[in-house]
């Protein structure tokens, strides 16, 4: 993600969250190190974007959207294996994650790729609403790999059909 795809993510970000972002959180994060931003795109259009940060050993999934009119397509499963892999590559531990208990197919995203529930933040989100705190298996684990290259095998042949040309 550069500064120049800004108003498409924000125009996705609006349309996807009930407390969304601000551009300048986005601006912020284009800005550190520790932030690694990823866009997918088809056509030349964002129908995707990730952000996460990198904290010693553990990687913080803090956002992963995929544009409404491109959902159930394989977008979030890319864009997540694609976390998992840089993760892995930084030498951090797990990855972990807050979600809304209420948004069920991004639990479903992460169960998915057996990521578990440690924990809760009471009122976390600025409506009010609590997160559930998940965190992936150990990134080192080879059956969580085994399970990842398999899911993404399988997410990539979606992709093809829907987006190959
Ligand atoms: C969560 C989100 C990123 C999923 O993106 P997507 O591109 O639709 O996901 P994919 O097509 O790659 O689907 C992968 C898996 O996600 C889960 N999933 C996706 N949409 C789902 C739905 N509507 N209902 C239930 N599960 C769903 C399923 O496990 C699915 O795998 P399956 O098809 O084998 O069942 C997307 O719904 C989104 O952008 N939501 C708004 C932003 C958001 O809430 N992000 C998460 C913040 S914690």
């Amino acid at each position: 993600m550069t500064t120049a795809d800004l108003p498409q993510v924000m125009a996705i970000e609006r349309a996807s969250y009930a407390t969304p972002w601000e551009e300048a959180a986005y601006r912020q994060a284009l800005g550190s190190e520790q932030a690694y931003l990823d866009v997918v795109t088809f056509r030349g259009e964002i129908v995707g974007y990730s952000g996460m940060w990198h904290f010693v050993d553990t990687v913080h999934l803090g956002t992963i959207v995929s544009h409404p009119a491109a959902r159930g397509k394989g977008i979030g499963e890319l864009l997540l294996v694609n976390v998992i892999a840089r993760a892995t590559d930084l030498n951090a531990e797990h990855v972990t994650l807050e979600v809304r208990p209420s948004n069920h197919p991004a639990r479903a995203l992460y169960e998915k790729y057996h990521f578990s529930e440690v924990g809760y933040r009471k009122n976390y989100y600025r409506d009010k609403e609590d997160a559930l705190l998940m965190t992936s298996p150990p990134l080192r684990n080879l059956d969580f790999q085994a399970m990842v290259r398999a899911n993404f095998e399988a997410a990539l042949a979606r992709l093809a059909q829907h987006f190959g040309e």
